[in-house]
C-alpha cells in the first residue's frame, strides 16, 4: 500500500516509524514531513491548508491511504473533502472534529449527557462576562472557544487577569470570538487517555502524562510539551472503566445520535481527582509528545489497525502493548517558547543510532547539504524504553548530552512525579 502521513511533527516522525515497519506499506509520503520523516520516507512540500493540492498530489502518485496528524486539517475538513474524491482517510471528519475544534460543543456535549466536567457558563458579550466576574471568587479558567494552539486557555488567579483574558479573548486575539468559556477551576492530576475508533467500535490506546510547562517542576510558560511519560501513573483497571463509561461511550454516542461518527484517535485531557475523571478537553488526534511514547510501545501492527478503522472492522482486532515504561525528554531551541533563532546545525545526531531501547524521533528539523538543521521551536524528541521510568529519563538524557547542541536546552525532571513516588 502506499500512505501518506500529513503534518511534520515528532508525532508523525514516530507514525511514520510504525508504519514502515509494517509489511502492508510499499511506499511512505510525509506531508510535508520534517529532518528526521527524510530518511524513512519521501518528504513533499504542500501547505497543509492547500486540500486541492495535497489531492492533486495523492491522486498522482496513486495514493491508497492518508493519515492525518495535526487537528487543523481535520477541524478544516480535510477528511470530508478528501472522501467526497474517494480517497481512503484515517482521521475524524468535520462533524467529529468539532470535539476538539469548538470547546463549546464539547461542552454542550458534557451537560447534556451528564459527563463529568469543569462547571461552566457560556458569555456571548464581553460586558456580561465582565459583570459575571465581578460576582465570583477565583481561580477561575477562561477559554477561546475555537483552536489557539494551546494559548487560548487563562487559568486566572484573581478578577484583573480575568478581565485581561476576556478582553484579549473578545478582541479577537485568537480569532474572531462571539462567545467565551468561563469554567471552575479543576484540582488534581492530569492524565493523557486515548482511544482509537473505526466509527462503529472503539479500543483503548493507552495513557500517559505530559508536562506543558517550560521549566522544571512545571513552572513558567505553556508550552507544546517538553516531555511525556507512558503508561500513567494513576491509571488503573477502575479508574479506566469509569473513563470509558461515564466519558468516551456517551462522547461517542453523543455523536451517533446526531448520525455522525469518529473514526480515528481521539484523546481526551483529563483532570483526575480521588480516583475520578473529569474531562478538561478533547483533541481529536493522537497528543504531542505522547504520541512519541506511546506508540513505541505498541506491539500490534499499528497500519493494520488503521486499514481495519478503515473499513469498519476494529471490532476483532487485538491490540498488544509492552508491558515497559516510555518516557520522552523534547530538546527545544534556546528561548522556546519565546523568541528562539532557527537554522542551527545539529552536528552530532548522524552519529546517533536509534537503538531497540532508545529512540530520537524529529520535531522542528530541516536537512540541509545533508546536516540537520533546527527548524522550529521544539527540536527533537529523545524517547526511551525501560523497566523503570527512572531508567528510560536516564537514558534519554544520555543521548541528548552525547549530541551536545550549544543552541538548546531540555526540562531533565520530566516524569518526576511517578519517579519520585
Ligand atoms: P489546553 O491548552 O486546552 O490543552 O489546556 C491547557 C491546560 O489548562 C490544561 O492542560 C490544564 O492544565 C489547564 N486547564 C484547562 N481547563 C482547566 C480547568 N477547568 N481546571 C484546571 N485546569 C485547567
Ligand atoms: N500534548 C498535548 C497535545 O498534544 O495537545
Amino acid at each position: 500500500m502506499k500512505i501518506a502521513i500529513l503534518g511534520n511533527g515528532g508525532r508523525e516522525h514516530s507514525i511514520a516509524k510504525q508504519i514502515r515497519k509494517s509489511k502492508k506499506c510499499t511506499e511512505l509520503y510525509c506531508i510535508p514531513g520534517n529532518g528526521g520523516t527524510s530518511n524513512i520516507a519521501k518528504n513533499v512540500d504542500i501547505n497543509l491548508e492547500k486540500f486541492q493540492e495535497i489531492y492533486k498530489f495523492v491522486k498522482e502518485k496513486k495514493i491508497n491511504l492518508v493519515i492525518v496528524g495535526p487537528e487543523k486539517p481535520l477541524v478544516d475538513g480535510i477528511v470530508d473533502y478528501l472522501e467526497k474524491k474517494r480517497v481512503k482517510v484515517f482521521g475524524p471528519n468535520k462533524f467529529a472534529s468539532k470535539l476538539e475544534g469548538s470547546k463549546i460543543f464539547t461542552k454542550k456535549i458534557c451537560k447534556k449527557y451528564k459527563i463529568p466536567t469543569a462547571n461552566f457558563g457560556i458569555f456571548y458579550n464581553k460586558q456580561k462576562t465582565l459583570n459575571f466576574l465581578k460576582k465570583i471568587s477565583f481561580p477561575i479558567v477562561i477559554k477561546a472557544d475555537g483552536l489557539a494552539s494551546g494559548k487560548g486557555v487563562y487559568i486566572c488567579e484573581n478578577l484583573n487577569t480575568s478581565i485581561k483574558a476576556t478582553k484579549e479573548i473578545f478582541n479577537g486575539k485568537f480569532g474572531r470570538a462571539d462567545k467565551i468559556l468561563v469554567e471552575e477551576f479543576l484540582d488534581g492530576e492530569e492524565m493523557s487517555f486515548f482511544i482509537i475508533s473505526d466509527g462503529k467500535n472503539y479500543k483503548f490506546f493507552n495513557t500517559a502524562q505530559d508536562h506543558k510547562r517550560v521549566g522544571v517542576g512545571d513552572k513558567g510558560l505553556n508550552t507544546g510539551g517538553m516531555g511525556a511519560y507512558s503508561p500513567s501513573g494513576i491509571i488503573n483497571l477502575n479508574l479506566k472503566n469509569k473513563i470509558l463509561k461515564k466519558i468516551i461511550e456517551p462522547t461517542l454516542k453523543a455523536l451517533k445520535d446526531k448520525n455522525k461518527k469518529f473514526v480515528g484517535f481521539l484523546y481526551a485531557g483529563l483532570m483526575i481527582k480521588d480516583n475520578e475523571p473529569y474531562l478538561i478537553e478533547y483533541n481529536v488526534r493522537m497528543g504531542d509528545p505522547e504520541c512519541q511514547t506511546i506508540l513505541p510501545l505498541l506491539k500490534s501492527d499499528l497500519l493494520d489497525l488503521i486499514i481495519s478503522c478503515c473499513k469498519s472492522k476494529l471490532k476483532n482486532k487485538k491490540i498488544d502493548w509492552e508491558n515497559k515504561k516510555s518516557l520522552c525528554v523534547v530538546l527545544c531551541s534556546n528561548g522556546y517558547p519565546s523568541n528562539f533563532k532557527k537554522n542551527s546545525k545539529i552536528c552530532k545526531i548522524d552519529k546517533l543510532k536509534s537503538r531497540n531501547n532508545t529512540l530520537v524521533f524529529h520535531a522542528g528539523t530541516r536537512i540541509k547539504d545533508n546536516i540537520v538543521i533546527s527548524n522550529g521551536g521544539r527540536v527533537l524528541n529523545f524517547v526511551s524504553i525501560s523497566n523503570k521510568f527512572i531508567d528510560a529519563r536516564k537514558n534519554a538524557i544520555k543521548f541528548i548530552k552525547k549530541i551536545n547542541w550549544k543552541n538548546g536546552y531540555y526540562r531533565s525532571d520530566i516524569g518526576y512525579k511517578i519517579i519520585n513516588k
